[in-house]
């Protein structure tokens, strides 16, 4: 009985641990942020960045990702993100989009 409580006890406090991860919840904002914001114009599942493979226009870098999303290519119709979005926002968004068009 005590050895089942004891095991209780480790499961709620792993479980406590694996909801506080900071982490899941950056990335879960980001991909939320993305199907709010970037979604309807780039593809719900990226996939029309997907489809860039090598031929991204800005480059498919952390700093290109991170500029157009926040001042925009107006000229193109893409909308820049500075007003709604913070940096960290921003950021956020920029690594999922990397991590994402990997797989
Ligand atoms: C109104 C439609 C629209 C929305 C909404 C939009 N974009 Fe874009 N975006 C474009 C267009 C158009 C281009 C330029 C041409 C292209 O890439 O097809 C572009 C280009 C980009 C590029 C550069 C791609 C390259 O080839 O270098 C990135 C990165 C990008 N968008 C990210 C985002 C993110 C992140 C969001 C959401 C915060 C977003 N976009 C929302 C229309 C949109």
């Amino acid at each position: 009985m005590q050895q089942t409580k004891v095991l209780f006890f480790l499961l709620i406090t792993f479980w406590g641990i694996v909801q506080c991860q900071p982490s899941k919840k950056i990335v879960s904002q980001a991909a939320t942020n993305y199907l709010e914001h970037c979604g309807h114009c780039h593809g719900r599942n990226l996939e029309h960045l997907k489809e860039k493979g090598d031929k991204w226009i800005f480059g498919k870098t952390y700093e290109a990702i991170f500029k157009v999303t926040k001042e925009g290519a107006q000229e193109m119709g893409m909308p820049a993100w500075s007003a709604v979005l913070s940096d960290e926002e921003i950021k956020n968004l920029t690594n999922y989009i990397l991590k994402t068009i990997e797989k």
